[in-house]
């Protein structure tokens, strides 16, 4: 029997739990910039996997690398030294901050273990009893219990109440709430760079740099969650560097195995020291293949100088969204920095506007009704990019709702 979308569809309703509201596309192949469908057509792709993909799809180097290792070894545990972790742990120290790493499969679970190293740490290193992490409104740091409740949006957690004790909720963007929030509970205020399941919100300059200086001034921990910003994201490899503070503790996600399952906690010796064996583990965080993915991400970044590209063709998509904006009157605002980019709409129409472009052959995102994300592979060329801005600009004609 052919499998196609409506095959995809059937088997979903009958065999999936339905926690996904799915795009009706059937992707069934990749490469670099490229996807394409059950029947054949071809897209250009600016979601790259939630911004996974940063190397763009199927890379032969990582193909390379992965297959290598399946081969040889696929996984063991951390209950014995496995090579490919140990340098991915010597490689990321080597290019961020940070001197120790922690692996484990996720974005959520690298929060959950910045939060029990930022309580462990403090209460076990320091020996203050604190415990509250403080972290911003409209933020997202996952969809475990702890990740969940650091996440500044009520509306996800309520349903599943109660959850976990200690997070305190404050403004982006504004120092002085942050300063009030912090008591001598705190252990920790965990940050994005750029808020980006909540909208696309960039951090100001004077409050990222404010708030390192506050957790320094107050003794406590700061938590960056690079989970979507690192990686090359924002035209940097970490986002860090464009404020010239370095956090504590890093979060990371998403890019760091190109589209493999990875999450990683990266910390200075001195709060990593607040883990001790046993205290904190995964199955199959840091397995070899994934591992040795994360490394040919690296060494495709650098040989391929994807950071400086993302950095480069961020410049003219944002201004090419804004010259689209100006010219149509449908966008309230454009944010974002690198690949990591936003349209605000006028109007409630983002998911229309989304659909219209898969039909037109480009794949974007939608967050809630009003805002187009874009995250598309760091590879993505300034002709895709205008590609699609020439599309958006036929659909936003054309769509009498979505034009201001
Ligand atoms: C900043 C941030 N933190 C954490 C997460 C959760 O990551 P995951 O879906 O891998 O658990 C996300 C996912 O979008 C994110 O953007």
């Amino acid at each position: 029997m052919e499998y196609d979308l409506q095959a995809a569809k059937k088997q979903e309703e009958l065999y999936l739990i339905g926690n996904y509201g799915r795009l009706p596309v059937l992707f069934v192949r990749g490469h670099g910039t490229r996807l394409w469908d059950d029947t054949g057509k071809e897209y250009v792709d600016f979601v790259s996997g939630l911004g996974a993909c940063v190397a763009g799809h199927c890379h032969a180097e990582i193909i390379a690398a992965v297959a290598r290792q399946v081969s040889q070894l696929i996984h063991v545990t951390n209950l014995f030294y496995t090579r490919p972790q140990g340098e991915l742990a010597e490689m990321l120290a080597r290019y961020s901050f940070a001197d120790k790493a922690f692996f484990c499969n996720s974005g959520t679970e690298a929060n959950e273990a910045a939060i029990k190293l930022a309580r462990k740490y403090m209460r076990e290193v320091r020996g203050e009893d604190r415990y509250k992490v403080v972290t911003a409104l409209r933020s997202f740091h996952g969809r475990t219990m702890g990740s969940l409740a650091a996440t500044g949006q009520p509306s996800k957690a309520q349903p599943f109440e109660p959850v976990t004790p200690g997070f305190v909720h404050v403004p982006f963007n504004d120092l002085e709430s942050l300063e009030e929030a912090v008591d001598e509970e705190t252990c920790a205020v965990m940050l994005e760079p750029i808020q980006g399941e909540g909208g696309v919100y960039v951090a100001d300059v004077p409050y990222l740099r404010g708030a390192w200086e506050i957790c320094r001034r107050k003794g406590i921990l700061l938590v960056l969650d690079e989970v979507q910003t690192g990686m090359g994201r924002t035209g940097a490899l970490f986002a860090y560097e464009h404020y010239g503070v370095a956090p504590d503790i890093m979060t990371l996600a998403k890019g760091l195995a190109g589209g493999l399952p990875i999450g990683a906690l990266l910390a200075t010796s001195e709060v990593a020291s607040g883990f001790k064996p046993g205290d904190h583990g995964s199955t199959f965080g840091g397995n070899p293949v994934v591992c040795a993915a994360a490394l040919a991400v690296l060494t495709v970044l650098r040989e391929e100088q994807l950071v400086d590209n993302a950095s480069r063709v961020g410049k003219h998509f944002r201004g090419e969204l804004e010259r689209l904006g100006r010219d149509t009157g449908a966008f309230a605002e454009v944010r974002g920095m690198g690949l990591m980019l936003a349209a605000e709409l006028k109007e409630p129409v983002a998911r229309e506007v989304v659909l219209h472009c898969l039909e037109e052959g480009y794949v974007v995102n939608n967050i809630g009704d009003n805002i187009l994300r874009f995250l598309p592979p760091l590879s993505i060329s300034t002709r895709e990019v205008d590609g699609l801005v020439g599309a958006l600009g036929g659909i936003l004609a054309e769509s009498p709702s979505a034009s201001g």
